[in-house]
């Protein structure tokens, strides 16, 4: 059986974000998000629920801590609270919510864990939504504010800031097809907020260089490889119009400073756009969105199987019934990240990359005592960080890989019904217990190295 041996310095991490796993809604002074309002709507979450308590990990963060000393991770990623931060969206930041992130980052560095903190994991302050959200101007000088507020207290002890988590999902699924908040159908909205949401990361990547020492900073994409159902012409098209979208209406902003003129055109013709001249864009902006990054997180998942729609738009293929999927219907395809990391690194050169989530929702019984067998969650994780060892080989600046997620929690629009974390969360009484995968990421970190043999189990 082959092993694969990670470079010393390889960072291994789990992943959360704030709305998901904190709850304490309105403790310490938090104001409500888009998602506490967008919960709120009548059929918005699959199963009913909300994510006002979540893992309650705002009360129980010190367990956590703990949970992951025991892990053996060298980071961990999270997100701040926006509205814990700035209640109102605007004003003088709120001390409380300061301060527990403080006390957070202390006990995370106490453990000789590194914190690698994103600044929006899409949940806005609800106020800020009232005025306008992402497709308005004004929120840009606000998430900058907010920035401010956060890198001035934490810059002194925390290195790593990305800037936003997937600015596609913000854009596209929350306000062309409205399936996450603030769950709006609008396509010209959608390309407003995601320029907005571009030109903001430009801007806090500032105020992050000006307030942190030695600051290692980027942004956070959700990439999909597009692969044409067919080999017809039209189905190939699709898959260029699909990831135009997707992967390039991002990173040729960030890395060329001029969005992808075929998926301008595309839009054109849809009548998302009048012309080709982007009203959104201001002169100047592209210079900022540009600004250098010190790495590029990669989130990554599955592929896309597309065939052409109507008038030649891509829609998603069905798949054959030998394709294994998720619980979230999503591919099993660990190929498409040696890839696609190959690609990006070719195409775009970042100076590093951190792939800063990949995991696997599952259905799951814990038995009589509470455990977890979870054999495809482990089997998922190794082909996947074998994959990520393949572009290792190939070149890629590979820096490190975050685990999607620590524990079980909010998963958005499908509420507590999918599970992605190595720990079970019991959400009735909130206790955490290791699954059997966690065991086996234990292993894995202690030996900088996966084999083709599980183990652990
Ligand atoms: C990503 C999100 C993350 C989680 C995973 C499953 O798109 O960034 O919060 O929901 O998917």
């Amino acid at each position: 059986m082959p092993t694969y041996q990670f470079p010393e310095d390889f960072v291994w991490g789990v992943a959360t974000s704030a709305q998901q796993i904190e709850g304490g809604r309105n403790a310490g002074g938090r104001g409500d998000s888009v998602w506490d309002r967008y919960a709120l709507q009548e059929g918005a979450i699959e199963d009913g629920s909300d994510p006002f308590t979540a893992c309650d990990h705002y009360h129980r963060w010190r367990e956590d801590v703990d949970l992951m000393s025991w892990l053996g991770v060298d980071a961990y990623r999270f997100s701040i609270s926006w509205s814990r931060i700035m209640p109102d969206g605007k004003g003088l930041p709120n001390a409380a919510g300061l301060d527990f992130y403080d006390r957070l980052v202390d006990a995370l560095l106490a453990a000789g864990i590194e914190p690698f903190i994103t600044l929006n994991h899409w949940d806005m302050p609800a106020a800020l939504t009232d005025e306008g959200g992402w497709p308005s101007r004004d929120t840009v000088a606000a998430f900058v504010e907010y920035t401010r507020a956060v890198t001035s207290r934490l810059g002194d002890r925390v290195r790593s800031w990305t800037t936003h988590n997937e600015p596609w999902c913000v854009a596209t699924l929350g306000y062309e097809e409205g399936h996450h908040a603030p769950g709006h159908k609008d396509p010209e909205e959608a390309l407003r907020a995601a320029h907005h949401l571009l030109l903001s990361h430009g801007l806090a990547l500032r105020a992050i260089r000006e307030q942190v020492q030695d600051p290692s900073a980027g942004i956070v994409l959700n990439l999909v490889p597009a692969r044409p159902h067919s080999d017809t012409d039209e189905d190939r098209e699709a898959a260029r119009r699909f990831e135009g979208f997707f992967n390039r209406w991002y990173l040729d902003p960030l890395y060329r400073g001029e969005y992808p003129e075929d998926a301008v055109r595309d839009r054109v013709r849809r009548g998302h756009l009048g012309s080709d001249r982007l009203p959104f864009v201001e002169s100047g902006d592209m210079e900022i969105i540009q600004a250098p990054m010190d790495f590029l997180g990669v989130n990554y998942y599955s592929r896309a199987t597309v065939s052409a729609g109507p008038e030649g738009d891509p829609v998603r293929a069905p798949l054959g019934p030998d394709v294994e999927l998720t619980e979230m219907g999503w591919e099993i395809y660990p190929e498409g990240l040696t890839d696609l990391l190959v690609r990006v690194t070719e195409d775009y050169g970042p100076r590093e990359i951190f792939i800063t989530e990949n995991g696997i929702a599952l259905p799951e019984k814990p038995d009589d005592e509470g455990r977890v067998d979870d054999p495809k969650r482990i089997a998922f994780t190794r082909d996947h960080l074998v994959a990520a060892h393949r572009a290792l080989e190939r070149g890629v600046p590979l820096k490190g890989y975050f685990h999607w997620s620590l524990m079980d929690n909010f998963e958005w629009g499908h509420g507590y019904t999918k599970r992605f974390g190595l720990l079970r969360v019991d959400f009735e009484t909130l206790e955490r217990a290791p699954k059997a995968s966690a065991r086996w990421y234990r292993d894995t970190i202690a030996a900088n190295a996966v084999s083709d043999e599980p183990a652990g189990v």
